[in-house]
């Protein structure tokens, strides 16, 4: 069995991170995505991989490299355009083959793996098809089942003005060969993509066998900000405390806080869970909880709590940041007073929240 790992797309919710870097190398709770879904693969016994890349292909390739630190080995499959899931599984004919696949979307997020799910698949071998389910609060954004008294599916449809159910399909797909027939035989949909959804119906529409399952844990796709923030703090939630840096005596730390080695922590106060990268220092702070705070940064005299600061970040004398998603290299600093004025350098499609 192999796995196809979706990380191509343009990511337009997340911009403007998504404008220099690409939407499934945010990390969460310090590790990219991406390299939770790929861990979830390498833990459920799966070593080949496909990894659909499109512009942002260089600085996947650069962060993931040829998988070996995952255990895995890496196939990279370029798609010139995201048109569509489906469009990405023909464009990984070749390296599919004849072999059943779990498919799995670069920005999606299942805490406790996929193991249960792959081995279920292999198991049963009676299936031509398994997809996850979970209930959501607006199924709008989602595609979305409609499942028969006995639970089986008997519609699917992506992103419907009047869902059926509130169970949309999480970005995590088991599928046998069966597969490529249905994706040659559906036609783009009006946002003029492939979608899988389609796929998966017309295999319904077959008479194939589609199996799903609710999942009751922790799923998320990280489309957008709030559901990014809300992903870092699930996982934050597992973080074991592991000390590396350095805490001087002035400090506190309160609850599960992972401090890498080379970081600092000066006459602060920090509280868990939260995960505080190699290199970064915090001087005479308050930060967490449910805070990432990425390698080399400096927070000094400043509050923040549930938030994701990515590399390189400098904030001095800012209280107080929250449920914030701040890029890398930014600098927020705090302007003397009396001042009315704000003073803002910001790239295209920011979002600020000012006091008015
Ligand atoms: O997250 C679950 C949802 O994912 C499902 O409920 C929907 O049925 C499914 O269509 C999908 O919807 P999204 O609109 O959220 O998909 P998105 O365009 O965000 O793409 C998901 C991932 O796949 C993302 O990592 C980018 C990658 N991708 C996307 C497209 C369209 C590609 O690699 N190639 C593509 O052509």
């Amino acid at each position: 069995m192999k796995a196809l790992v979706l990380a191509g797309g343009s990511g337009t919710r997340m911009r403007p991170i998504t404008h220099s870097s690409a939407k499934q190398l945010v990390p969460v709770a310090g590790k990219p995505v991406l390299f939770h879904v790929l861990e979830a693969i390498a833990e459920a016994g799966l070593t080949d991989v496909g990894v659909i890349v499109g512009d942002t292909a260089q600085e996947i390739a650069a962060a993931v490299g040829d998988g070996s630190r995952f255990g895995l080995h890496l196939t990279y499959i370029h798609q010139e355009r995201p048109l569509g899931l489906a469009h990405a599984v023909s464009v990984a004919r070749d390296f599919l083959a004849e072999d059943d696949f779990v498919m799995y979307l670069g920005d999606n997020f299942l805490l406790g793996g996929i193991t249960k799910f792959v081995e279920d698949f292999r198991n049963y071998g009676n299936r031509d098809a398994q997809i996850l389910l979970s209930r959501v609060a607006d199924p709008t954004a989602f595609g979305v089942a409609e499942l028969d008294e006995t639970g089986h599916v008997i519609g699917l449809e992506e992103k419907p003005l009047r869902p059926k159910s509130d169970l949309a399909l999480a970005g995590i797909y088991l599928f046998t060969p069966a597969v490529h027939e249905a994706v040659e035989s559906i036609r783009p949909s009006a946002r003029g993509e492939l979608e899988i959804t389609d796929a998966i119906q017309w295999l319904i529409d077959q008479g194939r066998r589609v199996h799903s399952s609710v999942i009751s844990g922790f799923w998320k796709d990280t489309g957008n900000v709030a559901d990014m923030l809300e992903a870092n703090r699930s996982v934050l939630e597992t973080v074991e405390a592991v000390q590396e840096g350095y805490v001087d005596e002035a400090s506190t730390v309160i609850g599960r806080v992972r401090i890498q080695a080379g970081a600092k922590v000066v006459a602060s106060r920090v509280v868990g869970p939260a995960f505080i990268g190699p290199g970064t220092e915090i001087i005479g702070s308050s930060v967490g909880p449910y805070i990432s705070v990425s390698e080399h940064c400096r927070i000094e005299d400043s509050e923040i709590s549930s938030s994701i600061v990515l590399r390189g970040c400098v904030l001095t004398g800012v209280r107080r940041i929250e449920e914030s998603l701040i890029g890398r290299d930014v600098e927020v600093e705090a302007f003397p007073r009396p001042s009315a004025v704000h003073r803002l350098v910001l790239g295209d499609n920011s979002r600020v929240q000012i006091p008015s």
